[in-house]
């Protein structure tokens, strides 16, 4: 499907972005960054990550698997989703803000760095979570009601000029991963799970695959 292709791309490209901007919040903790190119990575994840990616994941992809083959959008894989978008949002707010003081105390350096490690950290989990769960098996369902695509649209003139800022931030600032962080997939590594959500089989267990791997079970309970 080619929505799903075009999404895991964006991921690709968020995924390093979002490396790059922890080399540029580090840099700019020793003054070696410019505080507007830190502005222009919040640009990015504000208008490429959230504006366009998260709205199209939300009003086409999310949209369909709940309007119409009757997923739970209220609870499980796609609230827990929608609700990391809407914590992201703040998250940037936050990181912004502090980016536009011109002088930063020690306590609100160290708010900076938190803040933007768990938007870092919080966005690549979301990112593996969806990769390896929401996007797998909801094309399974999509599939399994006849639905091969999805309309969507492209980036406007603006959307645009502002993914092709990433090349350049990417280079000024190359990514630097963090390697305590533990990434996988499967609904095991996900924040959420057995938090928020109990796993896509027991929460989409009426409409995904394994759901119907209970009916289907000879020798029930
Ligand atoms: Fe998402
Ligand atoms: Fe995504």
């Amino acid at each position: 499907m080619k929505l799903l292709k075009d999404l895991r791309a964006e991921h690709d490209l968020i995924d390093q972005m979002l490396d790059s901007f922890r080399t540029a919040v580090i840099q700019l903790s020793h003054g070696q960054a410019r505080p507007k190119d830190l502005l222009r990575f919040i640009t990015f994840f504000r208008v490429i990550a959230d504006e366009f990616h998260h709205a199209r994941e939300e009003e086409v992809l999310f949209a369909v698997l709940v309007n119409q083959l009757q997923l739970p959008g209220d609870r499980g894989p796609i609230a827990v989703m929608t609700d990391d978008h809407r914590k992201f949002r703040v998250l940037l707010d936050q990181i912004q803000q502090l980016i536009e003081q011109r002088t930063l105390s020690p306590a609100e350096q160290v708010q900076l760095r938190t803040a933007t490690e768990r938007y870092i950290e919080s966005m690549q989990h979301h990112i593996d979570a969806e990769n390896s769960v929401l996007f797998v098996e909801g094309e399974i369902c999509l599939r399994d009601a006849g639905i091969s695509e999805l309309a969507c649209r492209g980036l406007t003139a603006k959307e645009m000029k502002i993914r092709f800022t990433a090349e350049e931030l990417m280079h000024r600032y190359p990514p630097t991963a963090n390697v305590e962080i533990i990434r996988g997939d499967g609904c095991p590594l996900c924040p959420a799970y057995q938090v928020t959500c109990d796993g896509y089989e027991r929460e989409w267990a009426k409409v995904s695959r394994w759901g119907r791997a209970e009916e289907d079970d000879p020798l029930p309970d």
